[in-house]
C-alpha cells in the first residue's frame, strides 16, 4: 500500500511530535525533512553541493537540532538548486510500501500534493518559542526573535514558501493538548486508509 501523510507548519507547532506517533500508531515510515535542511546548513561550504551529495552520516550529526542549525538551514532551505536537489528523495520515500509521513513546510503543497492526508499544524509564536525554550533551555525572549524571523523567511521565501495546502485539515495547538491533536491527526488518518487496513 502506498499511504502518504503531509504535516508542514512553523517552527515548533508539534509536526515532529505528531508525525512520529502517526508513524508508529500506523506502521509507517517517518521523514522529518527539516533535518535534511538542517545538515545541508551545517555542512557549510557551498549548500547546492552540500545537498547533492547528502550522505547518512551528515544527518546523523549531533548538533542538528540547535537554534543555530534551524536558522542556517532555513537561509539554505531558500536556494531554489537546494530545494531541487533535495526533491526526489522525498518523493521517493513518500510513496514507499507500507506508508509515510513526512513533515516539513512544503510537503502537502509541493513535494506531495496528492498526499492521502494533508495536515498543517501551527499555533502562536508565543507558544512555539515557549516549547523550544523547555526543549533547548537559553534565552526565551531570543528564542521568540529567532522563531518570528525564521517563520518570516520560510513564508516570504519565492520557492515554495510556507502555506497550508488548500486541501489541508489546519491543527491550530495553540490551546489543544497534543493528545487532542493526534487524536484529531489519528481519525483523519483512518478516514482515509482503504478499509483492508483501518
Ligand atoms: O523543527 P523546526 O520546525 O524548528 O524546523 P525544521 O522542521 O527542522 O526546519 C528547519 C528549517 O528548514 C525551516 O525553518 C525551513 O526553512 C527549512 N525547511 C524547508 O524549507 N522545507 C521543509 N520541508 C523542511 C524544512
Amino acid at each position: 500500500m502506498q499511504f502518504t501523510v503531509a504535516i508542514d507548519g512553523p517552527a515548533a507547532a508539534g509536526k515532529g511530535t505528531i508525525g512520529r506517533a502517526l508513524a508508529a500508531r500506523f506502521g509507517f515510515a517517518h521523514l522529518d525533512t527539516g533535518l535534511l535542511y538542517r545538515a545541508v546548513g551545517a555542512k557549510g561550504g557551498d549548500p547546492v553541493l552540500a545537498a547533492q551529495s547528502l550522505t547518512a552520516e551528515d544527518l546523523a550529526r549531533d548538533d542538528l537540532r540547535s537554534m543555530a542549525a534551524g536558522e542556517a538551514a532555513s537561509r539554505v532551505a531558500a536556494i531554489p538548486q537546494v530545494r531541487a536537489a533535495l526533491l526526489d528523495f522525498q518523493r521517493v520515500f513518500a510513496r514507499r510500501l507500507g506508508g509515510a509521513v513526512l513533515d516539513g513546510r512544503d510537503i502537502g503543497t509541493v513535494i506531495c500534493p496528492n498526499a492521502e492526508v494533508k495536515l498543517f499544524v501551527t499555533a502562536t509564536a508565543q507558544i512555539r518559542a515557549h516549547r523550544r525554550w523547555l526543549e533547548l533551555g537559553g534565552d526565551e525572549g531570543q528564542i521568540l526573535a529567532d522563531v518570528i524571523a525564521r517563520d518570516a523567511r520560510d513564508m516570504g521565501r519565492s520557492d515554495a514558501p510556507l502555506r497550508a495546502a488548500d486541501d489541508a485539515v489546519t491543527l491550530d495547538t495553540s490551546d489543544l493538548p497534543i493528545e487532542a491533536a493526534l487524536a484529531r491527526a489519528v481519525a483523519e488518518v483512518e478516514a482515509k486508509l482503504p478499509k483492508s487496513q483501518g
